[in-house]
């Protein structure tokens, strides 16, 4: 496992992370998940990301529970806060910040995270407000650093001039072969603010792994044969979408690799990308997943991969 330096932090967070939506304290049965933990583990990764509203709290209680036994500092630790919790609480006013951290530390049973994250950018509270209130929390040490996901690069940048307080590290923006979309202004803004990004759905959900076949029925026990979860997943959907996908494969082939071990290293041909945050429902994929760290791809691999998703990149 290869890892990089998460933005201006000094935290060394590996290529390869564990999230933990729609799976862990949820979906998952809890032996299962913990396997995966401990997979992850194994296979060097230290970085695992999860979120206040990520099964309505019980995926930051799975993970206290697992890593309860583990030594603090052996593992990097990031949460979030923004969307609705049961009982109405949502949002990032000075108020929701200081409630969900101590909320999250409570079910994450630890003293800090590692990486407290803006779920999302909240329209209804003033910037400068959420920006102190995070502050509060890096100062009191209940978090190390801090971080946002999905937020436009005006909003960004509004952000880095605000004077007096933190810094951003990092940005969680969904970021895969399928959906490209950071590319045009956000990573290019991080980079030169010292901000990495940290990407969601690198898998795109698992469409990038080549297991769901045009014109067949999702295999058993996938993410997207399971009504719970394949809530968000049409737009990967479309024929020529998956037929594209399958043309991966060759390349993957030849390069000894898997469509998502292909798919995963292609991310992280980025440098501004410190980390693919990859969901597991097995331990057998994240031993997979995880040996996408340090693959190189070179420019005709990079080529041919283009050439194979014509017409199927999403934005
Ligand atoms: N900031 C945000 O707004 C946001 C949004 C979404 C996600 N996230 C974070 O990003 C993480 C990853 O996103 P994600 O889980 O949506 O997407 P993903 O990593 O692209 O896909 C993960 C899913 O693909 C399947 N999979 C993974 N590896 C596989 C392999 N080697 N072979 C076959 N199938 C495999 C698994 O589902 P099945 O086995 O069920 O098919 C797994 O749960 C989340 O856990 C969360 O921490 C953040």
């Amino acid at each position: 496992m290869k890892f990089r330096r998460l933005g201006s932090s000094d935290l060394e967070v590996s290529e390869i992370s564990l999230g933990s939506w729609l799976t862990y304290g949820g979906n998952i049965r809890g032996d299962q998940a913990r396997a995966c933990v401990e997979k992850a583990f194994e296979v060097g990764i230290n970085f695992i990301d999860t979120a206040n509203v990520y099964a309505h709290g019980r995926a930051e209680e799975f993970l206290g529970d697992v890593l309860k036994g583990r030594e603090r500092g052996s593992y990097i630790l990031a949460t979030k806060l923004y969307f609705e919790m049961p009982g109405g609480d949502r949002g990032l006013s000075r108020e929701q910040v200081h409630k969900q951290i101590d909320a999250s530390l409570r079910r994450l049973q630890t003293e800090y995270v590692d990486l407290y994250q803006c779920h999302r950018y909240d329209e209804d509270t003033p910037l400068e407000e959420t920006m102190e209130a995070l502050s509060e929390v890096v100062r009191a040490g209940k978090a190390r650093s801090i971080g946002f996901s999905e937020w436009s690069s005006e909003q960004i940048q509004a952000a880095l001039d605000l004077p007096g307080v933190e810094k951003f590290v990092s940005s969680q923006p969904q970021y895969s072969l399928l959906w490209r979309e950071p590319e045009e202004e956000v990573i290019p803004l991080c980079a030169a603010n010292g901000i990495s990004q940290i990407v969601w759905s690198p898998l795109a959900q698992g469409v990038l792994t080549g297991k769901y076949k045009p014109g067949q029925a999702p295999p058993e026990g996938s993410r997207a044969a399971s009504q719970d979860s394949n809530g968000t997943m049409g737009r990967f959907f479309r024929a020529a979408t998956l037929e594209a996908v399958q043309r991966l494969r060759p390349i993957a082939d030849a390069l000894g690799l898997s469509i998502a071990q292909l798919s995963l290293a292609w991310v992280l041909r980025e440098p501004n990308v410190a980390a693919a945050i990859v969901g597991a429902t097995r331990p057998e994929q994240v031993e997979a997943n995880a040996a996408a760290s340090g693959v190189t791809l070179t420019e005709g691999t990079l080529e041919a991969i283009d050439d194979a998703l014509t017409g199927a990149v999403a934005a």
